[in-house]
């Protein structure tokens, strides 16, 4: 398998540099604010709990909290958990694609949506979201992309690293395609319910058609990836099994406070993503001003969803480069297209974290001193 360059880059930088404006996911909370957050009875769970093995589906009371606060008429049954999304992506896609299929991929991506199936040697077609179409899926492309061998379509809104979103009407065309051929749909939508969309963000895949995989995660909007908590939710009860059955040969079960913590946490949904998505917009006005301020040098689609964009830069100066000074000279870390194999002088920027105007001072001193 490649190595997974995004990793790679944040293991590099991410707890060495201080202004890190690249983020993906929100603000996080102290243990203590979720604890303090608890009922009577989830205080009970966690004071209680015993750290042995855990049901490898997940905690019932969990997959049914998840499934009652996140997905209409869904039960703990259309829901398992995983140890964050990525271990979502890699048991679910390695359970689906089988030598022979061909599947379609959106890019640029987070790498592993693409890179699992091409672990498989399977035939793959990546459809290039485009920034003159504002980064929105092309549904014709992605219907002349069909092949009899396609076994799924893989989809990521809200996107990283654009931010675009796909609308109702947009999703519902794309799965009247997906099940015109009976093809897979697998829709990592792990920035749901965090950013400022122009209109109500589009449903979960999954409670709108039975083939459809909908990815979630306690990751992004609402800040706890140390949780390492995610799910996969569908109405097909038979490939959760399957997936299920890859899951024992990675991480088994979950662990047990996290499970706890996370049940916490969603049982507290409105107030935490009422805080982060606080925080998004506040952050976006900071961001229009910035870039209203810099329109020579960087301009973007503004994203609709999750907490990061993509930027272009207009300069004849490579963005690797500037990247590398801004993070060497600054402290300050962006990241460049070149780590989602993507060719252009874009640049992912996050904006999910409190400290967003002291990373935009440094980012404004270091252009004020390389005079750029
Ligand atoms: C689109 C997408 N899917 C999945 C993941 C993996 O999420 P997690 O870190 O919660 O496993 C990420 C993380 O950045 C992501 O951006």
């Amino acid at each position: 398998m490649n190595v997974f360059k995004l990793e790679e880059y944040l293991a590099r930088y991410e707890f060495s540099a201080k202004y890190l404006l690249c983020c993906s996911d929100a603000e996080s909370f102290a243990m203590s604010e979720i604890i303090a957050m608890a009922d009577a009875q989830e205080r009970d769970l966690w004071n209680h709990l015993r750290l042995g093995y855990t049901e490898a589906p997940g905690l019932p009371v969990l997959r049914e909290t998840v499934a009652q606060e996140l997905y209409n008429e869904f039960n703990a049954e259309n829901i398992l958990m995983f140890a964050g999304a990525e271990e979502g992506i890699f048991c679910a896609l390695n359970a689906i694609i089988e030598e022979g299929d061909h599947v379609i991929v959106l890019t640029p991506c987070y790498q592993s949506l693409l890179e699992i199936p091409k672990s498989k040697g399977v035939n793959i077609t990546a459809i290039q979201l485009k920034e003159e179409n504002a980064w929105r899926i092309d549904l014709h492309a992605t219907y002349d992309a069909i092949k009899p061998n396609t076994k799924c379509i893989i989809i990521n809104f809200p996107h990283n690293p654009t931010g675009q979103v796909i609308e109702e009407e947009e999703l519902k065309r794309l799965i009247d395609i997906c099940q015109a051929k009976g093809i897979w749909l697998f829709s990592d939508e792990v920035y749901r319910l965090l950013g400022a969309p122009n209109n109500p963000l589009a449903s979960p895949a999954a409670c709108i058609y039975d083939k459809a995989l909908s990815l979630g995660v306690m990751s992004k909007a609402f800040g706890m990836a140390g949780l390492r908590i995610g799910w996969i939710a569908s109405q097909d009860k038979a490939i959760l099994k399957k997936i299920e059955q890859m899951k024992h040969y990675t991480s088994i079960c979950n662990s047990a406070p996290a499970e706890i913590l996370s049940l916490i946490s969603l049982k507290s949904k409105k107030t935490i993503l009422e805080r982060n998505n606080r925080i998004v917009a506040d952050n976006l006005k900071l961001l229009d001003q910035f870039f209203l301020e810099y329109s020579n040098l960087f301009e973007w689609v503004r994203p609709q969803g999750g907490c990061i964009g993509f930027v272009k830069y207009k300069s004849k100066d490579s963005i690797e480069s500037f990247c590398e000074r801004l993070v060497n000279k600054q402290n300050v870390l962006l990241m460049p297209a070149s780590i989602y194999d993507y060719q252009s002088n874009h640049f992912r920027i996050g904006f999910g974290r409190k400290n967003m105007l002291e990373c935009l001072d440094q980012l404004k001193e270091f252009l004020h001193h390389e005079n750029i």
